[in-house]
């Protein structure tokens, strides 16, 4: 019999990856990035579904895709594909701010509603939304960027209600995971002179591994999580 699907978005790299990593020997999993060549290192033995998921007609053409050739045995979505572009926001081009609103917020929350009916239907299943530390406290050159994070910890909360107002027994969870500064990619990106700050903030005085984040969301897909709904789980080494 096969394993329940798990997709995971921005699978390419990061966060992502280390996910697709950890969680291929217990799920069936759909691995998306904005290209199919990005995905190179992790598409052994796994579904693709590609989609630049900034883009409205192939971000609805994705969702189609997802509901017709997985719905049967979808267990659970990770939305984690993001982008921060940081900058003023005093200088932060419109087209910038329209594809982080579009990536980071919009596609989560497009996806979840292709999901939420598919579980509606068999009563179980989990969304994971990959916000941020920042969706809570804040931060400058990072406002738009913070408030789709915002936004996505008040989409979860508010689904986790709705799935108990639509169902009377049900096994549906919503939940965000908040990382706070995790060696990737993305924070790569960042000079060094902010990196030794964001380090003085950290209480663990280490940055965080993207494996922490992965270990993280297996525990929460599993059922030893079942008590956890609509909670927004903080992974920041103690980070305030
Ligand atoms: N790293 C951190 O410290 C940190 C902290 C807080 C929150 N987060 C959040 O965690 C998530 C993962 O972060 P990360 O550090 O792993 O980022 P990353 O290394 O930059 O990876 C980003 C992923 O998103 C995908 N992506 C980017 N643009 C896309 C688009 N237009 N359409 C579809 N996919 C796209 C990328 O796919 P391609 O390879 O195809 O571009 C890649 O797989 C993000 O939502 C981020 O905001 C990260």
């Amino acid at each position: 019999m096969e394993k329940p699907k798990v997709l995971i978005t921005g699978a390419s790299k990061g966060l992502g990856l280390a996910m697709a990593e950890l969680l291929a020997a217990d799920y069936s999993l759909i691995l998306h990035a904005s290209k199919i060549e990005n995905l190179a290192p992790a598409t052994a033995g796994n579904y693709v579904l590609c989609a630049d998921l900034s883009d409205k007609n192939e971000l609805n053409n994705f969702c189609k895709r997802l509901k017709n050739e997985h719905g049967d045995l979808l267990y659970a979505v990770i939305n984690n594909a993001g982008i921060a572009l940081d900058k003023s926001i005093i200088f932060q081009p419109e087209a910038e701010i329209d594809k982080m609103l579009a990536l980071n917020l919009k596609a989560p929350i497009m996806i979840s509603k292709v999901a939420m009916k598919i579980f509606g239907l068999k009563k179980r299943g989990v969304i994971i939304n990959l916000s941020s530390s920042v969706g809570e406290t804040g931060n400058a050159f990072q406002a738009v960027y913070a408030a789709t994070k915002a936004g996505l910890v008040a989409f979860s909360k508010s689904l986790a209600k709705e799935a108990a107002m639509l169902h009377d027994e049900h096994q549906i969870r919503v939940l965000c995971v908040s990382p706070g500064f995790i060696e990737t990619n993305m924070t790569d990106a960042i000079p060094e002179n902010y990196r030794q700050k964001y380090l003085e903030m950290i209480p663990a005085k280490r940055y965080g591994q993207a494996h922490e984040i992965a270990e993280t969301v297996r525990f929460l897909l599993s059922d030893k999580a079942l008590y956890i709904n609509g909670a927004n789980i903080p992974v920041n080494g103690g980070m305030v």
